[in-house]
């Protein structure tokens, strides 16, 4: 049985201090550690450390392709030489790099992938770690997806075409309700092809019926790519039959009337947009807004001018007041009448 030590514990056994090959770290163009896209310039490196009095003979990188157990060596670093690069990085680094600890890649690229071996020989022993690199062909934009509400049925189409993605993704995609912020469902994509250059093309249709949908009035469509071992993530949220609309008893004038305008969301609600006028009585003035609008699901006054919560309504106090006018003078003539017809 061949029992595996790690390069750490071996020197802490033999109470030497040797080299310690801590991580390795990648550093991209775009400042980013986890992943790189391909064409992109980016760096890896071995970070490691060495006694005193040690001194560092070569530093080997070995890579792994996915799926493979093979370790090829792909760039060698020794004192006082130019560094080699070979297979995946030959012709694509900078070779006039002296620096031991790092490999600069002028052009990441897909066959770049896979698990690389950093390996450092010193005069006292060697050590090593291990390190997922991900180059990643961002292939599939916003514009690849598209959606269609059909109003009238409210029946809600996306799809989506995607062509050259690399690596494989992963779907994060189902509808959610944004008032619980929950998964509702989850849905996989249709298919996944492997395209000759090694990329995916993938593929997503899907139709909604609001008839399956009406006890949720916030939904969306939350449809990702990701990546598995990156923060990479494409995709959209796209909200699900438009908006949910206002209360169907938009705020009442008072002694008035109003008319409503026809237009009705997927949930039969006054949809976004839609407007209501307002009248007064013969008898009464109408103040505030005379027409209010639907928007983001509340009624408002139509013009910005007016505040969010003006309403309107009918206004009979000046009336009333001059009512109470007419009412004292008749009466006060009455009692002038009375008191006249006594002298
Ligand atoms: C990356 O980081 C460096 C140093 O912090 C900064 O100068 C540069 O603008 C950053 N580049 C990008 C693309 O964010
Ligand atoms: C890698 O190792 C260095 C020390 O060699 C350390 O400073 C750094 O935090 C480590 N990075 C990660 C991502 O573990
Ligand atoms: C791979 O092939 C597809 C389809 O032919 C093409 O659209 C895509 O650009 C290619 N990707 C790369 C990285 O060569
Ligand atoms: C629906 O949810 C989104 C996200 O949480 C929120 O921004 C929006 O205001 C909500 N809409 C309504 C009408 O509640
Ligand atoms: C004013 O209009 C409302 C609604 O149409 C009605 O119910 C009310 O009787 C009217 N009042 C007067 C004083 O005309
Ligand atoms: C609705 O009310 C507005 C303003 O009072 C009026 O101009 C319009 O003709 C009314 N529409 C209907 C269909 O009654
Ligand atoms: C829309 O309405 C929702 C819920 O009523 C609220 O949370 C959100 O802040 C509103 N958004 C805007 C832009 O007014």
């Amino acid at each position: 049985m061949r029992v595996h030590w790690s390069p750490v514990l071996l020197a802490w056994m033999r109470g030497t201090s040797g080299v310690i090959v801590s991580n390795i770290t990648l550093m991209t163009e775009s400042n980013r550690t986890d992943y790189a896209l391909q064409n992109e310039v980016a760096s890896l490196h071995c970070n490691y450390q060495t006694a005193q009095d040690e001194t560092v003979s070569s530093v080997r990188w070995e890579w792994k392709r996915r799926g493979s157990e093979e370790r090829i060596e792909v760039y060698v670093w020794r004192p006082n030489r130019r560094p080699v690069a070979k297979e995946i990085f030959f012709g694509r680094t900078e070779i006039s790099n002296s620096d031991p600890t790092v490999i600069i890649i002028r052009q990441a690229h897909m066959e770049m992938e896979g698990n690389y071996r950093c390996v450092v020989q010193t005069n006292e022993m060697q050590g090593y770690t291990d390190f997922q690199f991900y180059v990643i062909v961002d292939a599939c934009q916003d514009n690849v997806w598209t959606t269609h509400l059909d109003m009238d049925t409210c029946t809600d189409t996306i799809s989506m075409h995607c062509v050259g993605l690399f690596p494989k993704p992963a779907s994060s995609c189902g509808v959610y309700n944004e008032d619980t912020r929950t998964f509702l469902t989850n849905l996989p994509f249709d298919r996944v092809l492997t395209l000759r250059n090694h990329t995916y093309e993938i593929t997503l249709t899907n139709t909604f019926l609001i008839r399956d949908w009406t006890s949720y009035t916030n939904i969306s469509l939350r449809c990702f790519f990701v990546i598995e071992g990156t923060s990479w993530r494409r995709g959209i949220v796209y909200k699900l039959f438009g908006d949910y609309g206002c209360d169907p008893v938009p705020p009442s004038p008072g002694p008035g009337t109003f008319n409503m305008s026809e237009e009705k969301s997927c949930w039969s609600r006054p949809r976004e947009g839609a407007l209501v006028h307002y009248s007064c009585n013969s008898t009464t003035s109408l103040r505030g807004p005379e027409t209010l609008v639907c928007r983001n699901g509340s009624w408002v006054p139509e013009l910005n001018s007016l505040s969010r919560n003006a309403k309107p309504y009918c206004n009979v106090a000046s009336r009333l007041a001059v009512n109470l006018l007419l009412g004292l003078i008749s009466v006060s003539v009455v009692i002038g009448s009375n008191l006249l017809s006594k002298l």
